[in-house]
């Protein structure tokens, strides 16, 4: 089994490129199964779960290639409309492809994608949606089996949370129903507006997207388009956690900038200095950072729970003590176990985490326990004095494509074997 090592203790300087969003390419991708024809997706990183993804889209027919970061989808003809539980086991977000796969056939069969590693993962707000938009669904022994007779039916939909998922499943639903759909309640993240980008240059006629009410007015059909998804904010974060853990001075190229409000004012907290430029952002940090004071994590605008983990890795560090609130899942905290190995000290009590800063760090033999708590130890490790060495890399290999490479460009000791 593959394996880091980092040799900690070393300031990052330099320049990072911050790849495509996984959360948007994924949706996207499923996207293309609504569109008669040849769609073209740019920027999108090389990822397991993109990997997943392309592989679910050939299951069902379509035809697709792959050219460095562009994927290329063919989806004229399908010829399935299933989703095989060893790929919906692979990647559990593959429930965003039973909108799309339901409003193109009007059949789709997959089996209930499993809980993860952040607890249990609830679809019930997706059914309940696709129900109201006319879908019936049957769930038998963990196998949905949806169909609908003619094209789905706009309505209203309010969503009791915000939930990105369910929102994505909706505008992928409603695109082609009969008749328009509003949604209330929507979720607000940018990689919904990505979604909605894409499915409008496919001849969608969605408005809204982005804000809390979406409106979409049904189409007949959707054709091919080109899309260039957005840089991945959370990648981003990750980045900037590593540099303010290490007294850093690092240049991020291909960010939003606006889509890290709510991250980088927990920086500027933590003393950093942040310079945005144009698709830029320089962070400089000080030689140890402060507290990030209270961080509760919200849905977008507010601070995104997946960079919980690496702000709370960096913040392990700090000259003072700093509270973390996980409002999102309930089980987001498994990693604090693998940082209090190398000396952090947390304490950790349901959805809150005190973080009692420690002048340093040490390197130890760590576990990644899911996807963002991989890359906090990842973070933790190029800190700490010392080797740690990280196993259950097909974590981070989900959501973290040339990690290595990237840190190693700006200085880090880091290697995988
Ligand atoms: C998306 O997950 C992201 N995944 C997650 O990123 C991200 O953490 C999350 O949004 C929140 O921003 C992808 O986009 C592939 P939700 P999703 O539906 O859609 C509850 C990462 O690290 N809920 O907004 O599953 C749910 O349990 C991953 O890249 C229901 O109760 O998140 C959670 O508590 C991790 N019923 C809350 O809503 C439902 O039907 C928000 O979940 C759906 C969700």
């Amino acid at each position: 089994m593959a394996k880091i090592y980092i040799e900690g203790g070393r300031r990052l300087e330099g320049e990072i490129r911050v790849h495509g969003a996984k959360n948007s390419a994924l949706p996207v991708l499923a996207a293309t199964l609504l569109c008669r024809g040849v769609s073209v997706i740019h920027n999108c990183p090389p990822l397991l779960d993109v990997g997943a993804s392309i592989r679910i889209l050939e299951h069902l027919g379509c035809i697709c290639q792959r050219e460095g970061s562009t994927v290329i989808v063919d989806s004229t003809a399908l010829t399935g409309m299933d989703i095989p539980d060893t790929l919906m086991r692979e990647m559990r977000s593959s429930i965003v492809f039973l909108g799309a796969i339901a409003a193109r056939c009007g059949q789709a069969r997959l089996s209930f994608p499993g809980g993860c590693e952040l607890g249990p993962r609830p679809i019930d707000l997706h059914l309940a949606a696709l129900r109201q938009l006319g879908l019936t669904i049957e769930e038998d022994h963990g196998l949905l089996d949806c169909r609908v007779e003619g094209r789905l039916r706009g309505t209203s939909i309010h969503l009791s949370i915000p939930s990105v998922g369910a929102t994505e499943n909706i505008l992928l639903a409603a695109s082609t129903a009969r008749g328009r759909t509003v949604i209330h309640n929507a979720a607000r993240e940018p990689e919904i507006s990505d979604l909605a980008d894409f499915l409008n240059r496919a001849g969608a006629c969605i408005r809204g997207a982005g804000s809390d009410v979406i409106e979409i007015d049904g189409v007949y059909d959707l054709h091919g388009a080109e899309h260039t998804v957005i840089p991945d904010r959370i990648i981003a974060a990750t980045y900037m956690a590593a540099a303010a853990a290490t007294g850093g001075d690092l240049l991020l190229r291909d960010v939003e900038v606006s889509h890290l409000t709510a991250v980088l004012d927990s920086f500027r907290t933590a003393g950093c200095r942040i310079e945005p430029g144009l698709h830029t952002l320089r962070i400089t940090a000080p030689r140890r950072p402060h507290s990030v004071g209270t961080v509760r994590t919200m849905a977008y605008p507010g601070f995104p729970t997946d960079a919980q983990p690496p702000m709370l890795a960096m913040s392990t560090l700090a000259d003072g003590p700093s509270v973390f609130v996980e409002n999102i899942f309930e089980n987001r905290f498994k990693y604090v176990d693998e940082l209090a190995r190398m000396g952090a000290r947390v304490k950790v009590e349901g959805r809150v985490a005190v973080v009692e800063g420690v002048p340093a760090l040490s390197g130890a033999t760590v576990s990644a326990t899911d996807l963002r708590g991989g890359a906090a130890l990842v973070v933790a490790g190029l800190a700490a004095s010392g080797v740690t060495e990280i196993d259950e890399l097909r974590h981070i290999d989900r959501g973290y494509a040339d990690l290595e490479e990237s840190l190693r460009q700006v200085g880090a000791n880091i290697k995988r074997e």
